[in-house]
């Protein structure tokens, strides 16, 4: 099962692919996590892509896709794989579909997580993570002891590009360079739109029946 979870900032891509890791035995692939641990390791990569990532910008295609060329040719995903937050521009897109044909693979379906901006802002300001991974919010999602990490009792931390004005850059050019794929994946016949407003569990059970169906 080759999977795309496409939308927009705080649309719940992570928190659902977290959720269909196990439902699917198929691992979650987050460029923005592969992004984020470069940037942690202070790799040349991760300092290149901080002064974008901060900005609310995209970083540059060719660094991105050369992440998910290398990263899908691991024997993991030979059963399948969820693409959180690639492709991202029409350019990416294309490159996906070239590199999937040279390994007889295509994908299934683009699950388009659809929430209307004005939810989004609030969704990313109260976004809570932890180094382990786990992600909570400040009301829709409180760890049980404020500020700290349910899974592993660590402290709890903000992303640097949570912060409001870097938001309101990410919600722009989401709109100008990634929304156009959901025409690009709608042409291709692959496009699965789901509200991704309500509860968690409701839009994944709603994610579930379009994969499975
Ligand atoms: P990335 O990490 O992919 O960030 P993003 O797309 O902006 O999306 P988020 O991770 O912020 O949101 P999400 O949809 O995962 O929502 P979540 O589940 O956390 O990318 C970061 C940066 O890296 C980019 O800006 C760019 O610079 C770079 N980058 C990454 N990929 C790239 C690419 N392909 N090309 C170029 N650059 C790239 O949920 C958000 C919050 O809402 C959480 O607090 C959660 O608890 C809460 N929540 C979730 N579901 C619900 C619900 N149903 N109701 C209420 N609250 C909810
Ligand atoms: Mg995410």
């Amino acid at each position: 099962m080759n999977l795309i979870l496409l939308g927009p900032p705080g649309a719940g891509k992570g928190t659902q692919a977290k959720k269909m890791i196990d439902a699917l035995g198929v691992p979650q692939i987050s460029t923005g996590d592969i992004l984020r641990a470069a940037v942690k390791d202070g790799t040349p990569m991760g300092v290149e892509a901080k002064k974008f990532m901060d900005a609310g910008q995209l970083v540059p295609d060719s660094v991105v896709i050369g992440i998910i060329a290398d990263r899908l040719k691991e024997s993991d995903c030979d059963k399948g794989f969820i693409l959180d937050g690639f492709p991202r521009t029409v350019a990416q897109a294309d490159a996906l579909e070239a590199m999937l044909r040279k390994m007889d693979k295509d994908i299934d379906d683009v699950v388009s997580i659809e929430v209307p901006d004005e939810d989004l802002l609030g969704r990313l300001t109260g976004r809570r993570m932890c180094t382990c991974g786990a992600s909570f919010h400040v009301m829709f999602n409180k760890p049980k002891l404020e500020g700290i990490c349910d899974l592993c009792g660590k402290e709890l931390y903000q992303r640097d590009d949570d912060r409001e004005e870097a938001i309101r850059e990410r919600l722009v050019n989401y709109h100008k360079q990634t929304a156009p794929l959901i025409e690009f994946y709608t042409e291709r016949g692959k496009l699965r739109a789901i509200p991704g407003t309500g509860s968690v569990d409701d839009i994944f059970n709603g994610i579930m029946r379009v994969v499975r169906g």
